[in-house]
This record gives C-alpha cells, structure tokens and sequence, in this order.
C-alpha cells in the first residue's frame, strides 16, 4: 500500500529523471536497432499514464516511414513538410502542438488524439527521423517534456553512433538498410 502512494505521488520530473537512467541502461549497442528502439517505445508508453501513442518515423528520402511504436495503427508514410511529423523534420525543431484541430495539415492517425510532441532525431548533422508522441488530453505537453525527450533522444543517439559495426552506421540515415543490419 506505501509503495503505491509513493508511486503515485511521482511527478512528472521524477518520471523523466528515472527514465534517463533506464534508456541509458535499456539500449544494448550489440544488439538491432529495431528491438532497442521497440522496447524504447514501450518504456515511454508504459511511463505516462497521458499518452496514447509514440513512436518513430525514419526518414528515406523526402519521406518519413513508420517505425516501431506503441498504439493504434498509424500512417505508413508521411512526406517531409506534411503534417507535424514532417513539419518536425523539415525545420530539425521540436514541435508541441496543445490542439491538433488548430494545427494546419495536421495528420489525424487516431481522431481522439489531441495534442502532441514530436522530436527531430539528427545524427552526424542529418536527418535520421523523429520521436512521435500523442496524446488524448489537450496541452498534454510543455517546456519539460520538450527538455527531457530532447535529452533521451540525445542518449539515443549517443548510442547509435556508440555501435561498433560500420554497416550499422550506415543505416543512420537510410531506413532500408535496417532489416538487413539487424
Ligand atoms: N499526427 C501526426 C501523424 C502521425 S500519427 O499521429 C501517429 C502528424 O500530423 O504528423
């Protein structure tokens, strides 16, 4: 019973805090890209009771393609400058949306979802994709959550350069090579 209190009264902070620790530990450099970046997904997912889906889009091209991720099903593809994930890619910044219906080209995966962060991923000065998470509650994200996200990315990417294999490397910036670098 005290350990549910004590679980339940974590704040936000101390959630980001905890999960800074665990992706450093979760991600193991010596194994595919896919089911790190899989289990990443469930960790974020499983973190915060406010999301309703996360997940990647890699970038091929001039287009962003689906990646592992927790939810419903969503779109397979998006161009760069479509919707927020491709806005994200296409100005390399993160964006918070309070009110999806407010935001222009908005791409609605799942018609309850409400606001929504996305994070550009960049890799040795280039575009690898972008971190996208919803919600179903308005102005589900803010300033902290740009910060923290920003960082475990940044811990992410750490550990993608970290990988010892070159043709691992290679796939940075080319999603296709990924099935067959795992
Ligand atoms: N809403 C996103 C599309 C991806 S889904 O929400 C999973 C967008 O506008 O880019």
């Amino acid at each position: 019973m005290n350990n549910l209190v004590h679980i339940n009264n974590f704040s936000e902070k101390d959630i980001f805090e905890s999960l800074l620790s665990q992706v450093e530990k979760l991600f193991d450099i010596n194994e595919p890209i896919v089911s790190n970046l899989s289990n990443f997904t469930a960790l974020i997912n499983q973190s915060f009771d406010k999301i309703n889906w996360v997940g990647f889009y890699f970038r091929k091209g001039d287009d962003l393609y689906l990646g592992p991720f927790q939810g419903k099903v969503a779109c397979t593809k998006i161009h760069i400058g479509k919707g927020v994930c491709g806005k994200c890619a296409e100005t390399l910044n993160t964006i918070i949306v309070e009110d999806v219906n407010k935001f222009p080209d908005h791409i609605f995966c799942d018609k309850n979802s409400k606001s929504e962060i996305v994070i550009p991923i960049i890799s040795n000065e280039r575009l690898f994709g972008v971190l996208d998470i919803d919600s179903y509650n308005y102005s589900s994200f803010n300033e902290t959550d740009q910060f923290y996200f920003e960082k475990i990315i940044a811990i992410l990417t750490h550990k993608l350069k970290d990988r010892k294999s070159t043709r691992l490397n290679s796939s940075h910036t080319d999603i296709s090579r990924m099935p067959s670098s795992a």
